[in-house]
């Protein structure tokens, strides 16, 4: 039986305390969130240890697992104390709020022999894993991608990294993962169309995205934070002899509710995954996409 630790406890973190708890070799034995009232609640529900003290959990040596689920802000802070600890680690995405770190992260990594894993769970949603397999072996054209969220909470996007790496991640790594393949080119439409509440605190809320791979597919990915319809995600793929919708492989039932409803077993299935795998999960293809969520954002300074 694998212990675990879940560190940060809203909605994605309560998610991966029910992942653990749901998973058979795995146990939830304690979590830890900055607002000790929060720990102290969600511990009687879920039946495990909490602390006020990070590092008595740390110190722990059975507790083998730890998964990030704090702000992007304070990742680089929870990898490098759990690597001095030997921990396992599944991060949330982004890895980091700085690619400044990138390199370290990805040295202390290699050099520990620590197992990593970063949550790119849209991998595992069921109608992405759908359209990946029909694509397969077909020669794509163009890819569209669509993610709208409605009324998205400022001061959570910037402690998460803003638009692009935020919402971003998933999304450049989804266009990566589908089309097999790295951008070359870059156009980024943001500043004109985001609007001024999103602006002033030097983040966006909308975006439109070209993107040109290096095996000649083409990406349009449209952002929106402020969507009045609601929730709304979308991947189109085209051929020359085909067309796809992943609305089609989705279920019907919560194709417009929120990530943590519509996407709830892709996080189970990527945990799922990590604990079986003897090696890193998904961190190389998290780096790449770290730098392409980067160039995005500089793009869509410099407008
Ligand atoms: N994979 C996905 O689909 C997905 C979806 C949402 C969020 N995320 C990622 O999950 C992470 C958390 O995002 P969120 O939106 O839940 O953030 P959030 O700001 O709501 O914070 C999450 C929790 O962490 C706690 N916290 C804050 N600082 C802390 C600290 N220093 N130590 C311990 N706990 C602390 C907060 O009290 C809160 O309960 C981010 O990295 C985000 O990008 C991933």
């Amino acid at each position: 039986m694998i212990k675990s630790c879940v560190i940060g406890l809203s909605k994605v973190g309560v998610i991966h305390c029910e992942s653990l708890l749901k998973l058979k070799n795995t146990s939830l034995n304690y979590i830890f969130d900055k607002n000790y009232n929060l720990s102290k609640r969600l511990s009687k529900k879920f039946k495990c240890n909490t602390s006020r003290d990070f590092n008595s959990i740390l110190k722990k040596k059975d507790i083998e697992l730890f998964v990030i689920a704090s702000p992007t802000t304070t990742h680089n802070f929870y990898i490098k104390k759990l690597i001095k600890f030997k921990k396992r680690i599944y991060c949330e995405k982004p890895i980091t709020n700085n690619n400044k770190n990138l390199n370290k992260i990805k040295n202390l990594i290699k050099k520990h022999k620590i197992k990593f894993c970063v949550g790119l769970n849209r991998r595992f949603a069921k109608e992405y894993v759908a359209l990946k397999k029909k694509v397969y072996k077909k020669k794509i054209n163009y890819i569209q991608i669509v993610s709208r969220s409605a009324n998205h909470n400022i001061d959570l996007s910037i402690r998460n990294g803003g638009l692009f790496f935020d919402k971003g991640f998933h999304f450049f790594d989804l266009a990566c993962w589908l089309s097999n393949s790295k951008p070359e080119k870059m156009i980024v439409i943001s500043k004109s169309i985001s609007s001024e509440d999103f602006l002033s605190k030097g983040d966006f809320s909308d975006a439109v995205i070209n993107l040109k791979f290096r095996n000649g597919i083409v990406v349009e990915i449209v952002f929106s934070r402020k969507c009045r319809l609601g929730n709304f995600e979308k991947i189109k793929v085209r051929g020359e002899k085909f067309s796809l919708d992943s609305d089609k492989f989705s279920d019907k039932k919560t194709l417009y509710d929120d990530f943590s409803v519509r996407h709830r077993t892709s996080y189970l299935n990527c945990l799922k995954k990590f604990i079986k795998s003897r090696n890193n999960l998904l961190m190389n293809e998290a780096i790449l996409t770290q730098k392409i969520c980067a160039e995005a954002l500089k793009k869509a300074r410099h407008q």
